[in-house]
C-alpha cells in the first residue's frame, strides 16, 4: 500500500518564500511517491488567533490557493480545512484523556511561546494542548511521515509517546509508529536579515508582485562592511548572496566575483536579484491569478477535500472508540 505523508501549516497570514522552500516545494514532490494529506489547520491558528478569528476563513482560502499555485495538487493530494473535519477533536479528546500534563509543560517550543508571543495571552487550557491536536491529526490519518522543519521535532515526537501510550493503556496496536521527513532547505532569512517572519515584516510574499518584490529586495541588508561602491563586498557575510545562491546559483559565482572585486554595485546586484526571485515566481503568480478568478472553484475542491478526509478519519475513530470503549 502507499505510504501515507500528512502535514498542515496554520492560516495565519500570506505565505512567503520561506514557506515555498521550506515546505511547499517539498510537498510537491511529496506527492510523486505517497498519498499525501495536507490540512489548513485553522483550529491551530485559532489557539493563537482567537481574538482575530473572523480572519482564519479568509487566510485559510488564501493558503490553499497559494498551495495549489506552488504544485500542491488536489487531484493527487486531499487539501482541506481542519475545522471542516470534527473527528480531530473527538480523537484530540480521546488523547487528551491519557496524555500526561507534565509532558505538555515541559515542551520547549510551548514554554518559548508563552515566553516570546507577548502580544496575545496564550495562558489558554486550549494552547496547552496544542501538540495533543497536532497528534490528532497525524494519528487520524495513520501517517507514515510528516514534513516538517526542525521547530516541530518535540511536537513529533510527543505524537509518537501519545500514540504509544494509547496503543499500550487500551491493549491494542491501534496507532502505528510515524516518521519525520526533514526538510534541508538552505534557511532563508528575512530583507533584515532576522529569521523570516509575517510579525518582522520583513518577507517576500507568494502574492507580491513583481514591483513589490523588486522594492523588497532592493531594500535587502548588505554587507555593512562595503560603504562606498569602490569597496570590496564580503558575499559570505550578504544575506543578498545566499538569495544568489537559491534563485540564481548559475550566477552565484559571478555575483561572489563582482561583490569581492568591487565590480557591481549593490541596488545593481540587488535588483537583478530581483528579476531572478520574479522569475521563480513567474509561473506561481499567473496560477494563482486563474485560481484567484474563481474562489467558487477552490471553495469546492475544500470541501470535496474534507469529504475524502472525514471518510478516512471516520475509520480510525470507529477503531478508536472499539480499543476504548470495547
Ligand atoms: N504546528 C505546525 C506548525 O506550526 C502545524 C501543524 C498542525 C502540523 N498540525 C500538524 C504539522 C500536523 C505537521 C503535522 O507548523
Ligand atoms: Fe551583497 Fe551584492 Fe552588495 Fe555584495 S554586491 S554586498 S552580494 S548586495
Amino acid at each position: 500500500m502507499t505510504k501515507k505523508v500528512f502535514s498542515a501549516m496554520r492560516p495565519t497570514g500570506k505565505l512567503h518564500l520561506g514557506h515555498l522552500l521550506g515546505a511547499l516545494k517539498s510537498w510537491a514532490q511529496l506527492q510523486g511517491d505517497y498519498s499525501c494529506i495536507f490540512s489548513i489547520a485553522d483550529w491551530h491558528a485559532l489557539m493563537s488567533e482567537y481574538e482575530n478569528s473572523r480572519e482564519l476563513r479568509t487566510y485559510g482560502v488564501e493558503m490553499a490557493v497559494d498551495w495549489m499555485a506552488c504544485g500542491i495538487d488536489p487531484r493527487k493530494s486531499v487539501i482541506y480545512l481542519q475545522s471542516d473535519v470534527v473527528e480531530h477533536l473527538e480523537l484530540q479528546m480521546f488523547l487528551s484523556c491519557l496524555t500526561p500534563l507534565g509532558w505538555l509543560e515541559r515542551n520547549p517550543t510551548y514554554k518559548e511561546q508563552l515566553r516570546e508571543i507577548t502580544a496575545r495571552d496564550l495562558q489558554t487550557y486550549a494552547f496547552l494542548g496544542y501538540p495533543v491536536l497536532q497528534a490528532a491529526d497525524i494519528l487520524l490519518y495513520k501517517a507514515d511521515g510528516v514534513p516538517i522543519g526542525e521547530d516541530q521535532l518535540p511536537h513529533l515526537e510527543l505524537c509518537r509517546e501519545i500514540a504509544r501510550r494509547f496503543n499500550s493503556i487500551y491493549k491494542k496496536e491501534v496507532f502505528s509508529d510515524c516518521k519525520a521527513i526533514l526538510t534541508e532547505t538552505p534557511r532563508l532569512l528575512g530583507t533584515d536579515n532576522r529569521k523570516m517572519s509575517k510579525s518582522y515584516g520583513n518577507t517576500i510574499n507568494l502574492s507580491d508582485t513583481e514591483k513589490d518584490v523588486e522594492k523588497k529586495a532592493v531594500s535587502m541588508i548588505t554587507d555593512p562592511r562595503r560603504i562606498k561602491m569602490s569597496d570590496p563586498g564580503h558575499p559570505e557575510e550578504c544575506n543578498v548572496y545566499s538569495y544568489y545562491k537559491v534563485f540564481a546559483p548559475q550566477e552565484a559565482a559571478g555575483c561572489y566575483e563582482w561583490c569581492s572585486r568591487a565590480l557591481k554595485g549593490c541596488v545593481d546586484c540587488k535588483k537583478n536579484l530581483s528579476r531572478h526571485i520574479n522569475k521563480t515566481l513567474a509561473p506561481i503568480r499567473e496560477k494563482r491569478a486563474q485560481l484567484e478568478k474563481d474562489k467558487d472553484a477552490v471553495n469546492d475542491i475544500l470541501k470535496e477535500g474534507a469529504l475524502k478526509a472525514r471518510g478516512m478519519a471516520q475509520k480510525t475513530i470507529a477503531q478508536v472508540k472499539d480499543a476504548v470503549f470495547g
